[in-house]
C-alpha cells in the first residue's frame, strides 16, 4: 500500500524523508517521489521502481537544505506505475505539492469541472485532480484551500500538502487512510505508518477520519472539515526500532516465523493465569456477558485473518457451544447481513487498516451490532473504531505474508472461546486442561521450528511442481487454506486448500503422478478419515507431503515426505500445525528467488476496496 512521509522542522528534510520511505517499503509500491520547499520554491523529484532509483535522482541534484518536504511510495490504483503518475503531484502553478493515499472516487467529475475551468492534466491519477483542485481553490490560505477541496471529495484519503507560498506550514488530513503526526523537538514528522516516525520520536498524534491538521514550527492545530477545532492528545508509540530491524535474519518473514514462540508468549502474557485457572481479556471484559448470551456471532476478516476467523468459528461452536458465522469482510458488507439486537461482530485484522474489514465493521456498527476487534497494530483505525477489542501484542509484522499475526489471532480467539465456554457449558477440568495446554503452545511451536532444515529439503525436492493441494479436516481445514495462501503469495506456485473430504467431489480429478498433496494429519477425531483421503491420493500417484505427530508410524509410513510436529490438544493444534506450512512456503519462495518480504503485486495492508 502507498506510504506517506512529511517533515517540518529545523533539519534538512530530504534524508529524513528517504529514510522514512525505506521504512515503509515493506508495504509494497511501484514508484516514489519527494517534494522539497527551500522557503521560496518547490522541487519535485520522482522515479519508477525502488527508492534507490529516487536516491540516484536526488544525488544528481546535490544536497538540498530544505527543512520542509513530503514524500510518497505509490502502489498503483489509477494509472500505470510511471514517473508522471508518481506522487507528489502539483497544482497548475507548480507551487503546491500533495501526496495521497486512498481513492478519490469522484475524480472524473472533478477533473471534468477543472478542465472546464481551463486546467490541463499531465497524469492519469485521481491524486493530481486533488492537487489541482487545491490549487484552483487556493487564495493565499493553504489550509482553507485544502479543507474546501476535501469538502468536494468522495472517497478516501490520507494526504500531506505543502506550498512554496507558505513555507512554514505542512497540512495533513485523513479519511479512511491512516495518518499520524510524530512530535519531535521543534520538528514534526507526518506518516502513514509509525515505523517511519519511531527513529525520531515516540510521541504521536493520531488523526481521525474527517480531521485536518495545520502543522507549523510551534504547534499542531487540528480541525474538522467544517473548521471546528479538535483537541488532540499525544500518545506514545509502542514500537521500538529493534522490533523493526531484521535482527540478523535474511528476511522479515523468517524472523517473524521464528519469533512466534516469543510473540505468542507476549500475546498470552497477563491474560493466561494457569496457577489461578483464569483468562483475563481486559479489553472485552465489559462485554463478556453480552458476548456469552449473544444469539449470533459473526467473525469477519480478509485473507489470513479470514482463515483465523474460520478457526475461531470452529472453536466458538466446539468450546463455547455458540453458533458462529464466518465471512469474508468484503462479502459481509454487501450481503445485507442480518444484524439483530445482541448480534456480535468480531473484526480480525493484523494491520487494522484493511479497507474491506473497516467498511464491514462500520456497516455492522451502523446496524447496531456490538463490534469487537482482534487487531495487531495498536492505535490503528479498526482498533479505534470497534466498541472494544483484544490486541495481539505480537509486535509489528513487516513481511507481507502474515505469519506471527495468524498464530496471535488464533491464540486470542482460543482464549475468547475458552472464556465464553467457561461461562456456559465447559467444565472446570476441561478449562484448566486447555489452559495448561495453551501455556505450552509456544514451546510446541519452538519444537516445530526445529524442522526448518528438513522442510527446506522438502521444498527443494518439490519446488518445480505446480498446482499443489492442501488438505485438512475440522480445525485443520482452515490451516490447509492458510498453507495454500502462504505458498501462493510468496512463491507464486498455484495452490488450493480444501477440506480433505471435499477432494472426492471433484478436485481429485487434478491428481496425477507427482501432484503435491499436503495433508495435515495430526491426531484428531477425523484422523482415520484423513488417512483414507491420503490413500485415495496415493493410489492415484499423488505425492504425499504430510504433517503428522511425532512418532506416528502409520502416517509417516504412508507419506512421501513427513514433517513431525508435537502433539497438543486438538483445539490448540492449528497454532502448531501452521508453522511447517509457513516454513514450506518461505523456503520454496527463497529457492525460487522470489522477493519474500515484498512479493509482486501484493501490499502489506490493503487500504483500498
Ligand atoms: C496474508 O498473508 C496476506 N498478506 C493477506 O491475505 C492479509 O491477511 C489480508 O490482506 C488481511 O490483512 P489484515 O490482517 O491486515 O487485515
Amino acid at each position: 500500500m502507498c506510504g506517506i512521509v512529511g517533515y517540518l522542522g529545523k533539519r534538512p528534510a530530504q534524508p529524513i524523508l528517504i529514510e522514512g520511505l525505506k521504512r515503509l517499503e515493506y508495504r509494497g509500491y511501484d514508484s516514489a517521489g519527494v517534494a522539497l520547499c527551500d522557503g521560496t520554491r518547490l522541487s519535485v523529484v520522482r522515479s519508477v521502481g525502488r527508492i534507490g532509483n529516487l536516491q540516484q535522482r536526488l544525488a544528481a541534484r546535490g544536497d538540498d537544505p530544505s527543512s520542509l518536504g513530503i514524500a510518497h511510495t505509490r502502489w498503483a490504483t489509477h494509472g500505470e506505475p510511471t514517473e508522471i503518475n508518481a506522487h507528489p503531484h502539483t497544482d497548475a502553478s507548480g507551487r503546491i505539492a500533495l501526496v495521497h493515499n486512498g481513492i478519490v472516487e469522484n475524480y472524473a467529475s472533478l477533473k471534468e469541472f477543472l478542465v472546464g475551468e481551463g486546467l490541463a492534466f499531465r497524469s492519469q491519477t485521481d491524486t493530481e485532480v486533488l492537487a489541482q483542485l487545491v490549487g484552483y481553490l487556493y487564495d493565499g490560505d493553504l489550509a482553507s484551500a485544502v479543507r474546501a477541496a476535501l469538502g468536494r471529495v468522495q472517497g478516501t484519503y490520507g494526504i500531506a500538502v505543502i506550498s512554496a507560498d507558505e513555507p512554514g506550514l505542512l497540512v495533513a488530513a485523513r479519511k479512511g487512510s491512516p495518518l499520524l503526526i510524530g512530535v519531535g523537538d521543534g520538528e514534526y514528522i507526518v506518516a502513514s505508518d509509525p515505523s517511519a516516525i519511531v527513529p525520531h520520536t515516540d510521541r504521536v498524534i493520531y488523526l481521525d477520519d474527517g480531521e485536518m491538521a495545520s502543522i507549523t514550527a510551534d504547534a499542531v492545530r487540528t480541525v474538522t472539515l467544517d473548521n471546528v477545532p479538535v483537541d488532540k492528545t499525544e500518545a506514545r508509540v509502542e514500537l521500538s526500532l529493534e522490533q523493526i530491524e531484521l535482527d540478523g535474519y535474511e528476511h522479515y518473514m523468517l524472523k517473524e516465523i521464528c519469533e512466534q514462540p516469543a510473540t505468542l508468549r507476549n500475546c498470552l502474557a497477563g491474560r493466561l493465569d494457569v496457577r489461578d485457572g483464569r483468562i483475563q481479556l481486559g479489553g472485552v471484559a465489559a462485554h463478556l456477558r453480552q458476548l456469552a448470551t449473544s444469539g449470533r456471532i459473526t467473525l469477519i476478516g480478509c485473507g489470513t485473518a479470514w482463515h483465523a476467523g474460520l478457526v475461531g468459528g470452529y472453536l466458538f461452536e466446539s468450546l463455547a457451544r455458540m453458533p458462529a458465522a464466518v465471512d469474508y469482510a468484503s462479502e459481509f458488507r454487501y450481503r445485507n447481513p442480518i444484524i439483530e439486537p445482541g448480534t456480535v461482530v468480531i473484526a480480525i485484522s493484523q494491520s487494522g487498516e484493511t479497507a474491506d474489514t473497516l467498511a464491514a465493521l462500520r456497516e455492522a456498527r451502523e446496524r447496531g451490532a456490538l463490534v469487537l476487534g482482534v487487531v495487531n497494530a495498536v492505535g490503528s483505525t479498526i482498533a479505534r473504531e470497534t466498541d472494544a477489542g483484544v490486541y495481539l501484542h505480537v509486535g509489528p509484522e513487516i513481511g507481507v505474508a502474515s505469519t506471527k499475526a495468524f498464530t496471535g489471532q488464533l491464540a486470542v480467539l482460543t482464549m475468547l472461546a475458552m472464556t465464553l465456554g467457561r461461562r456456559r457449558h465447559m467444565s472446570i477440568g476441561m478449562f484448566e486442561s486447555l489452559l495448561h495446554g495453551l501455556s505450552k503452545i509456544p514451546d510446541a511451536i519452538a519444537r516445530a521450528l526445529e524442522q526448518s532444515d528438513l522442510i527446506r529439503g522438502i521444498a527443494a525436492r518439490n519446488v518445480e511442481r505446480n498446482n499443489w493441494l492442501f488438505l485438512g479436516r475440522g480445525l485443520n481445514y482452515p490451516v490447509a487454506l492458510e498453507g495454500a495462501l502462504k505458498l501462493k503469495e510468496i512463491s507464486y506456485i498455484h495452490a488450493e486448500g480444501m477440506p480433505a473430504a471435499e477432494m472426492k467431489h471433484g478436485p481429485i480429478a487434478l491428481i496425477s503422478r507427482g501432484t503435491p498433496a499436503v495433508f495435515i494429519a495430526t491426531r484428531s477425531e477425523q484422523y482415520e478419515k484423513v488417512i483414507s483421503n491420503m490413500e485415495e491420493v496415493r493410489s492415484r500417484g499423488g505425492r504425499l507431503i504430510v504433517i503428522g505427530n511425532e512418532g506416528d508410524k502409520q502416517v509417516s509410513g504412508l507419506a512421501d515426505e513427513f514433517i513431525p510436529v508435537p502433539e497438543v490438544p486438538e483445539p490448540l493444534a492449528p497454532m502448531v500445525n501452521v508453522v511447517p506450512l509457513q516454513l514450506l512456503a518461505y523456503h520454496a519462495a527463497v529457492i525460487r528467488g522470489c522477493n519474500v518480504d515484498k512479493p509482486r503485486n501484493l501490499a502489506k495492508s490493503v487500504t483500498v476496496e
